[in-house]
């Protein structure tokens, strides 16, 4: 009983959490320069050596567009969740995000001086293929 209140107040709060964040959003995109070239840097070579064995970089411009107007953040979950394939969820979440902000990079993107951050505000940040 006690348990089962708890969960709705939190389930609650999230929506009322969300609902006052998705008020105040601003619309930005992966193309406002979302990451950093330090996460580019660090990503690469976790990329190098965790994921280039099985893609090509160039099958990300397919990715962004199957990815078309999700945020960022369903990309990093789905990521974190499936891959890589013969050991999902083995990196870090640094080491998800910046995998992410290399594979932008490659596709053209610039960066800039915030970092993306799955704890802060990536949720918000929409992907446009390039
Ligand atoms: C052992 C091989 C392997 C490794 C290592 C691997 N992947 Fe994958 N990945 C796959 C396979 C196979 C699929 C296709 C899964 C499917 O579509 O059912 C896939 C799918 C994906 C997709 C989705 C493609 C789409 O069209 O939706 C992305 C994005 C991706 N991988 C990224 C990564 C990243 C980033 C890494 C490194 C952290 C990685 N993968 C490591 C084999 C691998």
């Amino acid at each position: 009983m006690f348990l089962g209140t708890r969960r709705f107040s939190y389930t609650l709060l999230i929506v009322l959490f969300s609902a006052a964040t998705s008020v105040h959003a601003q619309e930005r995109t992966v193309a406002d320069g979302v990451f950093t070239e330090a996460q580019v840097e660090s990503g690469k070579g976790v990329y190098e050596s965790t994921c280039s064995a099985c893609h090509r970089m160039r099958e990300y411009r397919q990715v962004l567009r199957a990815f078309q107007n999700n945020s960022v953040m369903v990309l990093w979950d789905m990521l974190v969740s499936s891959m890589p394939a013969d050991n999902p969820g083995s990196l870090a979440d640094s080491e998800y995000t910046d995998i992410i902000a290399y594979i932008l990079s490659e596709q053209g993107y610039p960066a800039g001086d915030t970092p993306l951050d799955p704890y802060n505000g990536m949720d918000e940040i929409k992907i446009i293929a390039p």
